[in-house]
């Protein structure tokens, strides 16, 4: 008889962010961004009714958060990262497609990204974001570019 496999990826659970889930995001973050948001940056933006700000969790443990502010003409996507040791294991798809959710699949999406980071360009590539041009010197640490992706109403996506 065989024996059962242990699980290795549980679920993930995404659920709205909480101020009290603030102490496990400002860990991620430091590890995740070279310039990494402050703590009150953070609490700004939970401030904020329209905002989406999601926690994925997994066995128990914050692994996972994305924050996006509705803005007039489209959604911003502001911030996302996970735990290294929780990464391509579908952790930011899933925050990526419950943003999505909650935001209206007819709404329009937008976001900033290092052109460095070749792993969070093929994220949003999957989910319809597309690049449209660049903010030159964008990033103040290093003075690097960042692409500009739009993500066009009802854009399919891969997933
Ligand atoms: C970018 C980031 C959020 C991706 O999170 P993740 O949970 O690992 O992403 P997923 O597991 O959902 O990846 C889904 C798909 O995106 C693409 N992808 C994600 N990370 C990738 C990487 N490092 N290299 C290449 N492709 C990558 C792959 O197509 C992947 O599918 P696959 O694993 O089946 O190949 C994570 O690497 C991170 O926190 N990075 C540091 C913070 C950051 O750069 N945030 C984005 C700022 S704009």
């Amino acid at each position: 008889m065989s024996t059962p496999e242990r699980d290795q990826t549980p679920t993930v659970a995404v659920r709205p962010l909480n101020f009290s889930d603030l102490p496990q995001v400002i860990a991620i973050e430091r590890r995740a961004f070279p310039a990494p948001w402050s703590l009150s940056m953070f609490v700004l933006e939970l401030s904020k009714p329209s905002e989406i700000a999601l926690a994925a969790r997994r066995g128990g443990r914050l692994v996972g958060y994305v924050i996006c502010a509705r803005y007039d003409e489209a959604l911003h996507i502001m911030n996302i990262a996970v735990d290294p040791a929780h990464r391509r294991s579908g952790v930011a798809s899933a925050l990526l497609e419950e943003v999505i959710a909650r935001g209206g699949v007819d709404g329009s999406y937008t976001l900033e990204v290092r052109v460095s980071n070749t792993g969070a360009i093929s994220l949003y590539e999957r989910y319809g974001f597309r690049g449209v041009g660049t903010r030159p010197r964008y990033y103040a640490d290093n003075g690097e570019d960042a692409i500009i992706m739009w993500r066009a109403i009802g854009a399919p996506w891969e997933a």
